[in-house]
Formats: C-alpha cells, sequence, structure tokens
C-alpha cells in the first residue's frame, strides 16, 4: 500500500471513499461539519433518518454524497469525548478498526481520511497517522496461496491519503510508516505462523532469515547447522531435533544501524516448526495447531522486517532455535540426560517440554553479543494459555526494568503481556534425582516453571521471557497466526532507540 499524509481539501479531493467522524449524540466532527455544509445537510439528514448515534464502533457509509469528489463517504462514530473534548485511545481505535468492515462490501481502494481534527487523549498526529495506516496494512492480509480459487472477497486498499495541516505532516508522515512497518512485520509472521510443518521448515526458516537480509547493508544472517552446534556443545537443542530427519538450524541475525560499540538488543526466537511431543507424544485433537510452535520465531523475523523498513539507529541481535519435534528411531526418551552449552546436565523428563530445550542453548549462545537486554519469546506452555486467555502473553524476567519497560511498550502498542512471578520458590520444582535439573516441574505453575528452567541460562544478563502460547495464534473458525508480539516487539525497540 501507499500512504501520503497532506493538506486536505476534503470537498475536492478525488478518491473512494472519504472517511470523517462524529461523536456521540451525532455531533459531527469539523471535517464532517464541512462535509455536510457542502452538501445541503444531506450527512445531517441521514444521519437522524439512520438514527446514527455515533457510538464508538458504529459507522454509517454514503454512496455518492452529494457536493463533495469522493465517491462515498464513511462517517465513524467516536463515542463521547471527555471534558477536554478528547476522545478514549480505545474510541479512537474502536473507530478506526471500522474502516475495513464497512468497506469490505465495497471496491473501495483509494481511501482518504480526514480525522486530524479529533482529538485523543494524550496522544498526538505521529500516534494518529500510525493507528490509521496499521489498520489498513493489516486489512490487506489474506492467506491463499494454497487455495485453488483465490479469496475474492474483502476490502482491498491501494492508497491512504491521510489529512492534516502542513505543519503536522512531517510527524505524520512518519506515524504512517511506523503503522505499516508494524503491519509489514506481523503479516510476515503471520504468514510464516499459517503455513504448514511440511513446507516451513527449519531449513524454510533458515532461508526466510537470508531472504531479509538480501540487498541490505545493515543486516546479515548466518546459519549454524548441527554439526557447528555438536562443536559449540548444544546437545540440549541437538536432543530435540534427535527425533526428526529435518535438520536443526540456529540462525543467527546481526543488524546493525547503531554505532560499533553500542551494546545489542538480542531477540531470541523458538522454531519448532512443528512439535509433536515427540516421544512423550501429544494427543491427536488439534495437534494442527503445532505447525504454530514458531510463532516466536515468527515474531523476530516479524521484528527484524520492521527494523529494516524503519531503518532505527541501533544494533540487533536475533537467535532462532529452529527444529522440528519428532519421535523417530533416533528420537530422545524420557530419563534421558543431556548436557547443555552452558555444562548444565538436563533429565528430560517429558520430550514435549522441547522449547525450553532449544532455548537454554540459544540464550547460551547469545552471550558472546554482550547484550544489553536480551528477551526470548516462544509458544512456550498451554499452562500460560489456562492462565491468561489469548489477551495477555506471559512476561517473566530478572530486571524489574525491563519487565516494566515491555509492559509499557505492550500497552502503548495495543499488545499488551503480563508480568507473572519468577520467585525462588518455583525453582526446586525442578529438582532431579540424577542431573543437575529436570526439564519439567509438574502439574502446578506450568508458565512459571517453564520460565524458571530458562532463567537458569540468563544469569549472565538481563533477560526477559514473553510466554506467547496464547496470543500468537487463534483457534476455531478465525483459525491462524496473529502476528503478535510484533507490536509489543517494535514499540520496545522505538523507546530504546
Ligand atoms: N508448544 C507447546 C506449548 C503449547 C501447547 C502452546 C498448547 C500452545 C498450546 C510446548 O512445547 C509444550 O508441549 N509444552 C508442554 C509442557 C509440559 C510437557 C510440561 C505443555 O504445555 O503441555
Ligand atoms: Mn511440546
Ligand atoms: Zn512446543
Amino acid at each position: 500500500m501507499q500512504y501520503t499524509a497532506k493538506t486536505l481539501d476534503i470537498i475536492k479531493q478525488r478518491s473512494h471513499c472519504l472517511v470523517v467522524a462524529c461523536y456521540e449524540g451525532a455531533t459531527l466532527s469539523d471535517a464532517a461539519s464541512a462535509v455536510n455544509m457542502a452538501g445541503q445537510q444531506q450527512l445531517e439528514t441521514l444521519v437522524k433518518r439512520e438514527e446514527f448515534k455515533g457510538k464508538a464502533g458504529q459507522s454509517l457509509l454514503l454512496l455518492n454524497p452529494i457536493g463533495i469528489a469522493a465517491d462515498r463517504l464513511l462517517l465513524l462514530g467516536l463515542g463521547s469525548p471527555d471534558k477536554d473534548g478528547a476522545v478514549s485511545v480505545e474510541n479512537f481505535r474502536k473507530a478506526v478498526a471500522k474502516i475495513p468492515d464497512a468497506l469490505k462490501s465495497t471496491p473501495s481502494r483509494e481511501i482518504a481520511v480526514s480525522l486530524a481534527d479529533i482529538k485523543v487523549k494524550d496522544q498526538d498526529i505521529n500516534w494518529q497517522a500510525r493507528q490509521v495506516a496499521e489498520a489498513l496494512e493489516l486489512s490487506t492480509y489474506r492467506f491463499d496461496k494454497f487455495k485453488s480459487q483465490p479469496s475474492e472477497n474483502g476490502f482491498a486498499p491501494t492508497k491512504l491519503i491521510f489529512g492534516c495541516d502542513k505543519k503536522q505532516v512531517t510527524a505524520a508522515t512518519r506515524g504512517l510508516e511506523t503503522g505499516k512497518a508494524i503491519a509489514l512485520g506481523m503479516n510476515l509472521a503471520r504468514d510464516l505462523g499459517n503455513l504448514p510443518g511440511n513446507v516451513c521448515t527449519p531449513t524454510y526458516l533458515a532461508n526466510e532469515a537470508k531472504r531479509l537480509a538480501r540487498n541490505q547493508t545493515k543486516l546479515t544472517v548466518k546459519v549454524l547447522e548441527e554439526k557447528q552446534m555438536k562443536e559449540l556443545g548444544m546437545h540440549s537443542l541437538l536432543s530435540v531435533a534427535a527425533g526428526s530427519d529435518q535438520p536443526a538450524k540456529l540462525i543467527v541475525l546481526e543488524y546493525k544501524g547503531g554505532s560499533k560499540n553500542d551494546a545489542p538488543i538480542a531477540l531470541v526466537g523458538k522454531g519448532i516448526t512443528f512439535d509433536t511431543g515427540g516421544i512423550s507424544l501429544k494427543p491427536g485433537a488439534g495437534m494442527d495447531e503445532m505447525k504454530f510452535d514458531m510463532c516466536g520465531a515468527a515474531s523476530v523475523l516479524g521484528t527484524f522486517h520492521a527494523l529494516l523498513e524503519l531503518d532505527l539507529p541501533m544494533n540487533v541481535v536475533g537467535v532462532i532455535a529452529a527444529s522440528e519435534n519428532m519421535p523417530n528411531g533416533n528420537a530422545t526418551k524420557p530419563g534421558d540426560i543431556v548436557t547443555s552449552m552452558s555444562g548444565q546436565t538436563i533429565e528430560i523428563l517429558n520430550t514435549d517440554a522441547e522449547g525450553r530445550l532449544v532455548l537454554c542453548d540459544a540464550l547460551t549462545y547469545t552471550e558472546r553479543f554482550k547484550p544489553r537486554t536480551v528477551i526470548d519469546i516462544a509458544t512456550l506452555t498451554g499452562a500460560c494459555v489456562i492462565a491468561l486467555g489469548n489477551h495477555a502473553s506471559g512476561l517473566y524476567s530478572n530486571r524489574e526494568e525491563l519487565a516494566q519497560a515491555l509492559l509499557k511498550a505492550g500497552q502503548e502498542a495495543n499488545d499488551r503481556a503480563w508480568q507473572m512471578p519468577l520467585w525462588d520458590e518455583y525453582q526446586k520444582q525442578l529438582d532431579s534425582n540424577f542431573a543437575d535439573m529436570a526439564n519439567i516441574g509438574g502439574r502446578e505453575a506450568g508458565s512459571v516453571t517453564a520460565a524458571c528452567f530458562l532463567s537458569r541460562f540468563a544469569k549472565k544478563f538481563a533477560w526477559a521471557h514473553l510466554d506467547i502460547a496464547g496470543t500468537a495464534w487463534k483457534s476455531g473458525g478465525a483459525k491462524g497466526a496473529t502476528g503478535r508480539p510484533v507490536p509489543l516487539l517494535v514499540q520496545y525497540l522505538l523507546n530504546n532507540q
């Protein structure tokens, strides 16, 4: 999609649809009033006739509006403003989310938006433009490459003109770029997540990372093969790959946008391209959804995509531990003991707790970059879905300041996390009679003990863990990857450039 911020003549601007807004009680915004005046009070008449109240999330579409050059006019409800005349962040988002919804049955492609006269509580024009761009770019997403007929329905915008004052153009342009970059990152993460396990293998993920780096001067990608991982002592990671015919890959991305000596932020992704559970085989029902077990890796690649789009002046490292978890004759068995790259030994009591086994070696590998912070992202536990559902990612950290920064980024980007405890009391659930630790901690607090396990490999840096098992994809009729937590991660990077 193409994005432009400029001063708009809302009467003369040609477009397939002009978008304006209205407050609760059917009070037209300044832009909507101007349109109304130019069109013989048509808008006012229709608002009354259709009993349009202007509640947040309501919309009214006019075909062939009188007095303006646009083919259609879309009126968005904003709800009630506060005493300073500002609408809430939630209501503005609700209104913007209505644009694709309201236009999906029309052939509208070029959209002009005149919302700059709306005050949003504590937000500026950059933020507003970003919301509109993100919503429109996300609405273009389709995943129909495996359908013999492409889906033809839906809204397919190609151009957004964001109207604002002349002095706001620079800020609005940056907002449009940010929204677009986040949405493109999410759409890449969604694509990779939605791909089936027979296509999206560890090798596929490695190639995808290399493709991102093509023609980029700031990004380099290196892929470690099993042989090199063995030399490094990554026997925990390799124990997961042992039962699969697909070779594991450790994918290392280095983005150098900052100065040479700036310590990087590191993003470490779980990339299990299919999780059968291994010898501790999962039950059959719903097992197809374990193709999404690489959504942590996908969010790392999506975030790097956004990082390249935004050309941020900072250093970022990505490490992706990619493997299948399969049960062939070479597979790891319950009770097997492995030595991790850190030297700590692990008794594998359940081969289905494989995410932590690949991540622990990826975390140890990450030490070499002397990162200022390390964030791992993983569809790690079903228990996290039980605890938090689909609304928040589980957040754990060994530094309170980092936890707070990530919570804030999630709030700002509308991609929230919720902090969970990482108390010492939980650690003893990982005791093993035969090795330094077991890879499972029993039925209680399953998401916490998984994080506790990882914390033992994150002692040398400021570290946070995002358990995205509940947020990375949707089940049921709307089954598909969400692209989360790309917005949170990009926001965190934006806040720390
Ligand atoms: N990938 C799964 C976690 C998962 C399960 C995410 C269901 C979303 C939905 C992970 O590898 C796993 O199997 N975890 C086990 C851990 C257990 C054996 C301690 C789980 O959550 O059941
Ligand atoms: Mn598993
Ligand atoms: Zn898994």
